[in-house]
């Protein structure tokens, strides 16, 4: 294997991979990366470093570790580095091609058009979208719920995101641009997002093809004032950077287009395995989750709200127990600007540091049976979250945790609050694998389950 010959001596123990790769003792096409990085933890602990060709990967598992990683500021751990891939598709001087400066102040626009006041309007909005939805499903049947979640998803995110106007008027056509763009962030464009293929391709025009639809919509907002829009386009086409000038029509397009990344696929798989494990262990779950909807659905007179919502404390552990098993973003990564230290190691500049979700939060020390699906972990004052910060990580931490947290348990909570009261679900299928085979992790589809309208729903 590599032995690193300009490491200092206080860098992190370095896992030999090398011998593990030639040796085919992981399986990474069906498995992915988690049990070698699991092994590396085992027998070199909570900080420990892999060579990838030319560079140092650091991972730092578990919450002490996750400290450092999730308070460091930009100029120590930064994140522009690592997403660069995303560039492509959200746009020039955009987020993580932006200064920054401005950075940090088109993060404050999209922490604006997420927070309360705005999620009062949006819930109306997922509610009315995810009711029509589920209305069209016949008596039984048989659905894929990967497919069927990305459908609507891509519906109330156009409605509480993109506007009516997209939603009402060219949705169709949007969510075949949104496909080319999704289409070319695979892990080959992790690595080169300007490859010359055909994918990559379709997706620069694709977001051409956005920005002048979205350029359009917003010139007409603006001249025609009267109308009040309550989303978050309406939000952006407001903001104001602190010198006072106006975002420019292709950085809201790229600010939308980067919430609906950010929300897109992670919430139609969260919604997916809470599905399936719902089903799998609704011997022991589903009596009491539907005395929880019964009690709270009666106490807001059968409304689904903001409020409604936020009481369902049985339904918001389930969510986060899901999150817990399977995290969609299975690593977030920062490259090393100054060097920091832990634990006497030395994480030099230039090297990538790690923290991975999915590992920390199958840590016994940290969750009890880790295995085991069992959402009342999270409930009561000895939630086991709670006893050290950093340990739920999987809508990250710090500075740049999740700013749509909010939204993805209101979304994610609505879907399924509808379809424990309106349906009874049978699984079709062994509980799928995760599919490492993208770059945001879900259930290898298809997810294949039955249901039956209830005749008592309510
Ligand atoms: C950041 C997870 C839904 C918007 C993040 C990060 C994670 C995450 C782990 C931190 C990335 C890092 O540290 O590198 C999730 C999960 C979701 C979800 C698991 C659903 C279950 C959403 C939704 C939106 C959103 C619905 C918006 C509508 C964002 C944004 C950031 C972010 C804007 C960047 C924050 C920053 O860099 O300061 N998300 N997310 N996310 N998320 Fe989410």
């Amino acid at each position: 294997y590599y032995i690193s010959y300009t490491k200092p001596s206080n860098a992190p123990p370095c896992f030999p991979i090398l011998l593990s790769i030639l040796c085919r003792k992981y399986d990474f096409i069906n498995k992915g990366p988690l049990e070698l990085i699991q092994d590396g933890y085992k027998s070199l602990g909570d900080i420990f470093r892999i060579r990838l060709f030319h560079r140092s990967v650091v991972f730092l598992i578990g919450p002490q570790a996750h400290k450092i990683f999730f308070e460091a500021k930009d100029t120590q751990l930064s994140q522009r580095e690592v997403y660069i891939f995303t560039i492509p598709v959200f746009g020039k001087n955009i987020v993580y091609d932006a200064s920054p400066k401005i950075m940090q102040q088109q993060l404050k626009f999209m922490n604006k058009g997420l927070n309360l006041i705005n999620m009062k309007a949006h819930v109306g909005k997922i509610v009315m979208e995810a009711e029509e939805w589920f209305n069209k499903w016949p008596q039984t049947g048989q659905i894929d719920l990967i497919k069927e979640f990305s459908e609507l998803i891509i519906l109330t995110a156009s409605r509480c995101l993109l506007g009516k106007e997209i939603r009402e008027n060219i949705h169709q056509e949007f969510a075949h641009l949104y496909q080319q763009l999704s289409d070319g962030m695979s892990h080959l464009s992790f690595f080169f997002p300007n490859a010359p293929t055909n994918a990559h391709k379709k997706r620069n025009l694709a977001r051409i093809k956005i920005s002048k639809i979205f350029e359009k919509i917003i010139k007409q907002r603006r001249i025609n004032q009267e109308i009040q829009y309550d989303d978050f386009l309406q939000v952006l086409i407001d903001a104001r950077y602190l010198d006072d000038s106006i975002p420019t029509d292709d950085e809201i397009t790229g600010l939308l287009l980067a919430a609906l990344f950010a929300g897109q696929h992670t919430s139609n798989i969260t919604s997916t395995w809470m599905g399936l494990l719902l089903i799998k262990y609704k011997s022991k779950w589903m009596s009491k989750l539907l005395d929880e909807q019964k009690q709270i659905m009666n106490k807001y007179h059968g409304e689904l709200s903001l409020e409604s919502l936020f009481e369902m404390n049985l339904l918001h552990a389930v969510m986060k127990e899901t999150l817990r098993l399977y995290p969609p973003l299975v690593f977030l990564m920062r490259k090393v600007l100054e060097s920091i230290s832990y634990n006497g190691y030395i994480i030099s500049k230039g090297d990538i540091a790690v923290v991975s979700p999915s590992i920390a939060h199958r840590i016994s020390d940290v969750f009890k049976n880790p295995d085991e699906f069992n959402p009342e972990r999270f409930l009561g004052e000895n939630a086991e979250d709670q006893i050290e910060k950093f340990s739920f990580i999987a809508f990250g931490g710090g500075r740049h945790s999740c700013l749509g947290e909010r939204f993805a348990y209101l979304q994610v909570k609505t879907i399924w609050s509808i379809l424990l009261r309106k349906f009874d679900f049978e699984l079709c299928q062994e509980h799928p694998e995760p599919d490492y085979s993208t770059l945001v992790v879900g259930p290898k589809a298809p997810c294949m389950v039955k249901f039956k309208r209830k005749i008592d729903s309510f």
